[in-house]
């Protein structure tokens, strides 16, 4: 069994139906079982969350953009991992990262390059998004794949105005879902060529 772990924040439900497509696209590769993690709160223990990452073996972050950076909760998060990386306990594990705006852009970028920089200095392996950007040319529709045309990881963007029910929308869920196969994808391939090593 290969295990993806689905590190997040939500703080209105918007990246949590992310974090939901993420789990569903990892799902749907034989042999994975995704896990969903939820911080809650920047307060919280983390000890427990930190203990289940350990035994996985993909970990992939997702935060809201707030302020054109992860949110503090996650921060939070972040700096509690500094535990693990005293110990290096994620070295080689898989890693990928996604994010969920009020605006197109939003600056959501700046949020994903936190995860990789998380990601390197853990000894990660980044999994990017592998797809090509979507709605870039007059053929081009907000129902595409990648529609927000980002290559780190998987983009959403929810309208401010509206619920977790509106916002993200389908092309941006099955993007997220695409990240989540693509992740148990790689960590299958990785974990059997280490034991193949
Ligand atoms: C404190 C705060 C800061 C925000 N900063 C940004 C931002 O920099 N860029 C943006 O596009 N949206 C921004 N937003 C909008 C959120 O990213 C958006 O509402 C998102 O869907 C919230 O996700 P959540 O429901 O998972 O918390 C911000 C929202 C909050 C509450």
């Amino acid at each position: 069994m290969t295990r993806v772990a689905i590190v997040y924040h939500s703080g209105y439900g918007h990246t949590h139906e992310q974090a939901k497509a993420v789990a569903a696209g990892a799902a749907s590769v034989p042999g994975i079982e995704p896990e969903l993690l939820r911080i809650e709160n920047a307060g919280q223990d983390f000890a427990p969350v930190l203990a289940k990452l350990e035994k996985a073996d993909a970990i992939i972050f997702g935060s809201p953009t707030y302020m054109g950076s992860a949110s503090a909760p996650f921060k939070a998060f972040m700096e509690a991992s500094s535990k693990p990386w005293f110990e290096q306990k994620w070295r080689n594990k898989m890693a990928a990262g996604f994010t969920n705006s009020g605006s197109q852009s939003g600056d959501k970028e700046s949020t994903l390059m936190q995860f990789v920089t998380l990601a390197a200095q853990h000894g990660m392996v980044w999994v990017s998004l592998g797809l090509p950007p979507g709605n870039n040319s007059t053929k081009g529709s907000v129902e595409d794949f990648n529609r927000l045309g980002i290559s780190i990881g998987a983009g959403a963007q929810s309208p401010v105005d509206a619920g977790p029910d509106v916002g993200p929308s389908a092309s941006d869920k099955k993007t997220a879902e695409h990240l989540g196969r693509r992740v148990a994808e790689a960590a299958k391939q990785w974990n059997s060529a280490l034991i193949d090593a």
